[in-house]
């Protein structure tokens, strides 16, 4: 057999060019299309941002408020996507996610057409009405009604106020901002990889949206953010970090919120949700959770040498439980962040489409002798 160089993980492998963002790793930096990440999450806005990473440059002013416009216009969901959120409720919210984008299809008039002009239409449709999807299940999964979306709130007001039941103020709105500024792409990433594998088979960005959103869905991507906060609970006390962390070195188990598959170094996304949860648990009169956490990276901090560091998912389980968030709907705010990225990187695998197709090493054995079944033993 001849002998192959194996990249397990597809690891360290380049398998395309891109223009959308790139992680670079070694020294914890994170680009969009050109611009630092730390810039967008200061100045600019979860929409501005979609519109650079859809159109590969900043928009003007008439662009932006166009753009705003018909974002602010599609956020409403057929009742028939009503209909299916109500019949799987008790699923996880992620599943009812999955779920509900593949039953938007149905009710999508071009589904089928993959042109550019197509995806961006239907990939803009689906970004506006994802949070509609999370907040609506939400709200029926308590015996509410969905609230309807509000065009006089942004993307991130409108958000928390149909998933909350209430407007929030300037701040906490501008922190969910950032919050899904610093989600929204992130090179080659699990769920934006299977996004890509789907779209290079020319099936449509509903498709491939459903595969970024199953795929996101783990533990190891999406899910950490959930885990986090399950740990800051289980701790419960500050005086008990040491001992809980002690406990889960000696189970040689995994903190959440640390390690990266791509970053030796500090994940630039974490220092915009550390500084939102400790002025968010000052606001909420719960400082608990932010000293608990400090403590955690305090004493996580000789696996920084391993280059073990924090990520983002380490502060945005805090800020979403300070908001009053529930743990299982933690990944779908990554899954609102996540979309508009995937649909991007489904344009740009569109404009210069290969099938991705990799092989894999078979190790089994070639020559065995079909035995019918009445002669095994
Ligand atoms: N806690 C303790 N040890 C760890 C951790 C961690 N969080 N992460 C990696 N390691 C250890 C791991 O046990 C292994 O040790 P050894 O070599 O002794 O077996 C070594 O580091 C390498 O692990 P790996 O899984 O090969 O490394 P990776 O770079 O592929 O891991 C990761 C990336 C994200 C899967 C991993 O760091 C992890 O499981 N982290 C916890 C989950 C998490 O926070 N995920 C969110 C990632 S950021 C959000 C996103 O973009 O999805």
């Amino acid at each position: 057999m001849a002998e192959v160089e194996l990249k397990r993980g597809l690891r360290d492998v380049f398998f395309d060019n891109t223009e959308s963002s790139n992680v670079i790793g070694d020294i914890g930096r994170l680009i969009y299309r050109g611009y630092d990440i730390h810039d967008l999450a200061e100045h600019s806005t979860f929409e501005e941002t979609v519109y650079l990473m859809l159109h590969g440059k900043l928009p003007s002013r008439a662009q932006l408020d166009a753009f705003d416009k018909t974002m602010r216009a599609s956020r409403a969901i057929p009742q028939g996507v009503i209909e299916v959120i109500t019949a799987v409720q008790k699923a996880h919210p992620m599943d009812v996610l999955r779920t509900a984008i593949s039953a938007l299809a149905a009710f999508e008039t071009e589904v089928d057409d993959v042109a550019h002009d197509a995806t961006l239409r239907k990939g803009i449709r689906i970004a506006a009405q994802t949070p509609t999807i999370v907040a609506a299940h939400h709200r029926i999964r308590n015996g509410k009604k969905p609230l309807d979306p509000d065009p006089s709130l942004n993307h991130a007001g409108n958000f928390l106020y149909m998933l909350l039941g209430e407007k929030q103020d300037a701040d906490t709105t501008r922190l969910m901002d950032k919050d899904l500024i610093v989600h929204l792409d992130h090179g080659s990433n699990a769920s934006s990889f299977a996004a890509r594998v789907t779209a290079s088979t020319l099936a449509d960005v509903h498709c491939a949206v459903v595969t970024g959103i199953a795929t996101l869905k783990g533990p190891l991507h999406g899910g950490a953010a959930e885990g986090v906060m399950k740990m800051a609970l289980e701790i419960g006390e500050e005086s008990n970090v040491e001992t809980y962390l002690k406990g889960k070195r000696d189970r040689k188990e995994r903190i959440m919120g640390f390690g990266h598959a791509v970053y030796r170094a500090e994940d630039p996304r974490a220092r915009h949700l550390r500084e939102g949860s400790r002025t968010l648990a000052t606001k909420k009169g719960q400082p608990k959770w932010f000293s608990i956490l400090s403590k955690v990276e305090e004493q996580m901090r000789p696996y920084a040498e391993r280059g073990i560091c924090v990520n983002v998912d380490f502060w945005a389980g805090s800020v979403y439980y300070l908001l009053g968030i529930p743990e299982d709907q933690f990944i779908s705010i990554f899954a609102v962040a996540r979309v508009p990225g995937y649909v991007a990187q489904v344009l740009e695998q569109q404009s210069k489409n290969i099938l991705i197709r990799p092989l894999l090493n078979y190790v089994g054995p070639t020559d065995l002798k079909y035995v019918p079944i009445e002669q095994r033993g």
